[in-house]
């Protein structure tokens, strides 16, 4: 099968890799044919071409595997390939979590696929396994240390109370950071990757907008401390919960409990659990990012269109999102404590714990704060 690979950087080199090498029959069952790069230094290969027409223009080309990140041209290009009736491969889950909507419906009105296991949890095979699941049961809600870089960030600065720019540099030089590690660290990439598992795990779109989204940007060493001195381990969560009329979703760091698996889930690891009726809850530990592995998850859906696996593809509804039923209790650490007093169970100096409060209802007081030191998490008794 004849593949035209979008973008030949971290991702799509690991996929030129792997299936150049052929290590097993099913991967030599897949042809790069051409490969699109972005400037004339990139060339090492007579596939590799500067003219995106060579791979969207050429009829022998069954599937577009896109690496290149980014909103356009990405997108522009995707919606070329579905429209001449190419199957669509992604690893960019900003541009899938942006477009889903009209992607979706441009491969059903062309008889063709979108499939994305690359853009969420790296090289766990995630979405398989939500599909597998699905067969037989409904997802009831998933959670997820989604994002390598900020796991391998809190991971460092927790065992050697290291200092946050200097363990991002190593983490980009790693190859697990963003092009723009704001998406990383503000919790953007969590939360394009949340919107995603709710295509898959509740078969509905959402306004990826409104995921209330909170990263660890302002997270310190203090905070840290007050994290280890409750027996708890910080991780930044992203999770998604079905109501049949509405989806609950967001992004936020979480202080869980020492015992809590996730609690124990290191560096660069994702680790991601769905909970459903009949198989409960399991959970799925990999490598969230890097070149190998990532590519690994898109090989994968190469292999899947060839031999025709294609699960429900096509998401059926399109529900709203509404946090008011995330209730919790939430550490806030901020220069403004007073403006918390209504719904504060202590403050303490700089710091404030809730009451038991909709997640709605904190965001309201932090709005209404505008401290842009201010970090939030949730502590999570059990
Ligand atoms: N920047 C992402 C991460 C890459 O750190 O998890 C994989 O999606």
């Amino acid at each position: 099968m004849k593949i035209g690979l979008l973008g030949h950087g971290v991702v799509g080199s690991g996929v030129s890799k792997i299936i150049d090498d052929g290590l097993t029959w099913e991967v030599r069952e897949l042809e790069i044919k051409r490969i699109l790069v972005k400037d004339e230094s990139e060339i090492t290969d007579e596939r590799m071409t500067l003219n995106p027409a060579d791979i969207l223009e050429d009829p022998e080309i069954e599937i577009v595997a896109e690496c290149m990140g980014g909103l356009e041209p990405a997108h522009s290009f995707l919606v070329e390939a579905l429209k001449k009736g190419k199957h669509v491969v992604t690893s960019n889950k900003k541009m899938l979590a942006t477009y889903c909507e009209e992607l979706f419906d441009f491969a059903r009105e062309n008889g063709v696929t979108v499939h994305y296991e690359a853009s969420c949890g790296g090289g766990i095979p995630w979405m398989a396994s939500l599909d597998r699941t699905r067969r037989v049961d409904d997802i009831d809600s998933f959670r997820g240390i989604f994002n390598g870089t900020t796991n391998y960030i809190l991971t460092r600065m927790t065992k050697e109370a290291g200092s946050f720019p200097e363990i991002l540099k190593d983490a980009q030089k790693l190859g697990y950071a963003e092009q723009d590690p704001t998406d990383d660290i503000d919790g953007h990439d969590v939360r394009y990757k949340v919107a995603l598992s709710v295509v898959k795990a509740f078969d509905s779109v959402i306004n990826v907008n409104d995921i209330i989204t909170f990263g660890i940007r302002n997270i310190t060493l203090q905070d840290l401390e007050w994290c280890r001195e409750q027996g708890m381990t910080c991780k930044l969560i992203g999770t998604g919960s079905y109501f049949g009329d509405h989806i609950s979703a967001c992004v936020i760091p979480m202080f869980l409990k020492n015992s809590d698996i996730f609690s124990n889930i290191p560096m660069n690891f994702n680790v991601i659990e769905s909970t459903s009726k009949t198989l409960g809850a399991a959970s799925f530990i990999g490598q969230g990012a890097g070149s190998l592995p990532t590519a690994h998850a898109v090989v994968q859906n190469l292999i899947d269109i060839w031999k025709d696996q294609d699960s429900e593809i096509n998401p059926k509804y399109k529900k709203p999102i509404d946090n008011s039923t995330h209730t919790g209790v939430f550490y806030i650490r901020t220069a403004k404590p007073e403006v918390f007093a209504e719904i504060a169970e202590s403050i303490s100096g700089d710091t404030v714990l809730t009451k038991n409060v909709s997640l709605v209802e904190a965001v309201k007081k932090i709005q209404e704060a505008s401290d842009e030191s201010l970090f939030i998490a949730e502590v999570r008794e059990a």
